[in-house]
């Protein structure tokens, strides 16, 4: 599978879900995840992501991202078409420590 990592965090670009042929990805407030079970692992959406915040789970020392996508990837709702990314999206691109800091 592919995950969603720290830098999509108030990113939320959404490219993402235009690609992806599953529409795996879920929505919260700040962040896409994509759904470990239904991800087909075509890639496709890695590269279509302004934030680079998509990895294969095979890059090691992801297993907490897997983790938080597999947990809320159950609880978020489905995203399948792409609306407008935050208007700040550009001012948290490559900061650190997202996840702690904005995360909900
Ligand atoms: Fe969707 Fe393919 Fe990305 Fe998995 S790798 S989330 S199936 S676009
Ligand atoms: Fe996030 Fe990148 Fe998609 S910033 S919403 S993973 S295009």
């Amino acid at each position: 599978t592919f995950v969603v990592t720290d830098n999509c965090i108030r990113c939320k670009y959404m490219d993402c879900v235009e690609v992806c042929p599953v529409d795996c990805f879920y929505e919260g407030e700040n962040m896409l995840v994509i759904h470990p079970d239904e991800c087909i692992d075509c890639g496709v959406c890695e590269p279509e992501c302004p934030a680079e915040a998509i990895f294969p789970d095979t890059v090691p020392g992801l297993d907490n991202w897997l983790k938080l996508n597999a947990e809320y990837a159950s609880a978020w709702p489905n995203i399948s078409i792409k609306r407008d990314p935050p208007e700040d999206a550009k001012e948290f691109d490559g900061e650190k420590g997202k996840l702690e800091k904005y995360f909900s």
